[in-house]
């Protein structure tokens, strides 16, 4: 399969990369790549990238951010940063994507826990995580060419939680187990779907 993964140099696109490059032919993009540079808050970047691939089999997003503010000292426009970035970065991805990509492929986006489980901190992440499963939900009946569409939301990665009070209750996921997920809506059948790792 052909694949595009992007924020291949972060903690979990470097690991999806890792775990797909001996099989597949991976493409990994991420703002300051030399190879294959995007930003995904900038729609002509996405575009351009993808002008420059062969037609794809896949695409996974493991890139987007959201300010981690508290609630009382959030602004308007720390709501339209994460909006801007994590949720309309993989909006866009979606709408720019499905064109370049062949019959029966498959989308997967990146969200987290944080979907469902306030932190403190975590209101405008939140309110994009939301959005972007009802997102994934509402537009994979629409998607032409039988291309799917899911998103991964993962917990919080590693062994540090014991150190510190956010995530109390929580026990934090392994790599390893997230990387067996997002293969799950890679190689799987569904599309619509989220799939929570928590
Ligand atoms: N780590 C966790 O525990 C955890 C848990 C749940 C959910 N998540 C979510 O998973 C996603 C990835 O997290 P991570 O921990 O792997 O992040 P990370 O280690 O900081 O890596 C982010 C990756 O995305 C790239 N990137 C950032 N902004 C970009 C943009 N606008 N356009 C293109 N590439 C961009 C970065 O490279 P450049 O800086 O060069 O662009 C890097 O490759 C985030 O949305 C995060 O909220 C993470």
């Amino acid at each position: 399969m052909k694949i595009l993964i992007i924020g291949a140099s972060g903690l979990i696109g470097g690991a999806i990369y890792n775990a797909l490059k001996n099989e597949h032919e991976v493409f990994g993009a991420y703002r300051t790549s030399s190879e294959y540079p995007v930003d995904t808050t900038n729609a002509a970047s996405i575009r351009s990238l993808f002008e420059r691939l062969p037609k794809l089999d896949a695409v996974i997003n493991a890139a987007g951010a959201a300010p981690f503010k508290p609630f009382e000292t959030l602004t308007e426009d720390d709501y339209y940063e994460g909006i801007k970035d994590k949720l309309m970065g993989q909006v866009n991805l979606v709408h720019i994507a499905k064109d370049h990509l062949n019959p029966g492929a498959s989308i997967t986006l990146t969200t987290g826990i944080l979907a469902d489980h306030p932190e403190k901190g975590s209101t405008a992440l939140a309110l994009v995580n939301g959005a972007l499963h009802s997102f994934v939900m509402a537009a994979a009946p629409f998607i032409d060419n039988n291309i799917r569409i899911n998103v991964v939301a993962p917990g919080s990665i590693g062994n540090h939680m014991a150190e510190n009070e956010l995530f109390a209750g929580h026990k934090a996921v392994a790599i390893d187990a997230v990387i067996e997920v997002y293969k799950e809506a890679l190689f799987g059948s569904q599309t619509g779907q989220v799939f929570r790792i928590y």
